[in-house]
């Protein structure tokens, strides 16, 4: 009994010591703390996870990112599928989401030609309507949302998608009822409704030397009419193939020249064979085998090379941390990806910083190490 007495208090003095001596417990590495003082590091979710019940990936989120963006359920065909219905569900699941977890919250997306409500650019009989109709319907939909999350929404990717490769414009319902004007619109709109919301115009292949001349010229004509243009969002939808480091590099520049910021709104980098560079979500193609190589796992090769690339483009937006404001990564584990289901139904892809057992990618270990 003495010896038990002896022995529980020996254990005890020697707790109490550790704990007066214990350093502070050491903070889990994360890409926030590894990145937080260059930008702003993001992901988009979907609703399992702006609910809740994805909680393998919320462990990953909470960790790791300090932005937020919403993958579909901001979209036109979601929130407002019909002229006098919207649908906020979803939507106040995920500003609630990024508000209790201290998130910098972003809205995707006010104005853009996919995933737009079928009513939304056409009257009864299915006539396209009048520029005065849809201004309207434009501006009653923009203020109907940003007033909604007011204050709580930090940015807005504005227009969406509006300017092709070659730089013209995309011959969208938007454009051919209002011409180019719809976009300076969009922006006024949203800024009616919440001044102090960051706005910004985001697409996609912003590499292209057509895309880039015409997105700087709106820009910087919208800024010379007084406009709130904060950023310019370069989706990074990547391939092993491209983008062109170079091209994409003279394009953070030439953004930049704006006076804009710049933001990588939408980063993954698909693992398989390119089948086409778009990331227009209506140009899809059949399912062959071949164009599926890696329905098991990724080759070694494959992946080293999948992670010097991250790596690369990684250390590109450091390199541009005085003009990049935010890097957002288009889903948080491999599982998720769209692009498991674009531009072809049914492969396995290996686009994101995390696999799908949720760990980092190599290239994600290494930058956690450095800290
Ligand atoms: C994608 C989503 O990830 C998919 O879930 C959805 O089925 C289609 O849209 N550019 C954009 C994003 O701006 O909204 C798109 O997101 C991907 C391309």
């Amino acid at each position: 009994m003495k010896s038990k007495n002896i022995l529980l208090s020996l254990v005890a003095g020697a707790a109490f010591c550790a704990c007066a001596t214990q350093p502070a417990v050491k903070e889990e590495p994360s890409l926030k703390t590894v990145l937080g003082d260059k930008f702003l590091i993001g992901v988009s979710l979907n609703t399992r996870q702006s609910s809740g019940r994805d909680t393998a990936s919320l462990n990953i989120v909470k960790r790791h990112f300090n932005s937020v963006v919403a993958e579909n359920c901001m979209k036109c065909e979601v929130i407002h599928p019909e002229e006098d219905r919207y649908d906020f569900r979803q939507a106040d699941e995920f500003v609630k989401f990024g508000e209790e977890n201290g998130m910098f919250i972003i809205g995707h997306c006010l104005i853009w030609h996919s995933q737009l409500a079928p009513w939304f650019c056409v009257d009864k009989e299915g006539k396209e309507v009048s520029p005065e109709v849809l201004k309207q319907r434009m501006k009653e939909h923009i203020s109907t949302i940003v007033t909604r999350y007011k204050g709580r929404v930090k940015g807005w990717d504005v227009v969406n998608e509006a300017i092709l490769e070659d730089g013209s414009f995309r011959q969208s319902k938007f454009y051919e009822i209002l011409g180019e004007e719809f976009i300076p619109l969009a922006f006024q709109f949203a800024h009616e409704a919440d001044p102090e919301a960051e706005l910004y115009y985001n697409d996609y292949n912003m590499s292209s030397e057509g895309k880039r001349n015409t997105v700087v010229r709106l820009v910087n004509e919208m800024k010379s009419k007084g406009l709130r243009v904060d950023a310019v969002g370069m989706q990074g939808h990547m391939g092993m193939d491209y983008p062109d480091m170079e091209q994409f590099e003279q394009s953070i520049l030439a953004y930049a020249s704006t006076g804009a910021r710049v933001m990588i709104t939408e980063w993954d980098m698909s693992a398989l064979p390119t089948v086409n560079r778009t990331a227009n979500i209506s140009d899809t193609l059949a399912y062959r085998k071949a164009l599926n190589p890696y329905p098991e796992s990724l080759p070694d090769s494959v992946s080293e090379h999948w992670n010097a690339r991250m790596e690369a483009y990684m250390n590109l937006f450091i390199k541009h941390a005085d003009v990049i404001s935010r890097v957002t990564a288009w889903g948080i584990s491999d599982s998720d990806s769209w692009k498991n289901g674009f531009p072809i139904k049914g492969r396995k892809d290996y686009p994101l910083l995390f696999d799908r057992d949720y760990q980092p990618k190599p290239f994600v270990k290494e930058l956690l190490e450095k800290k």
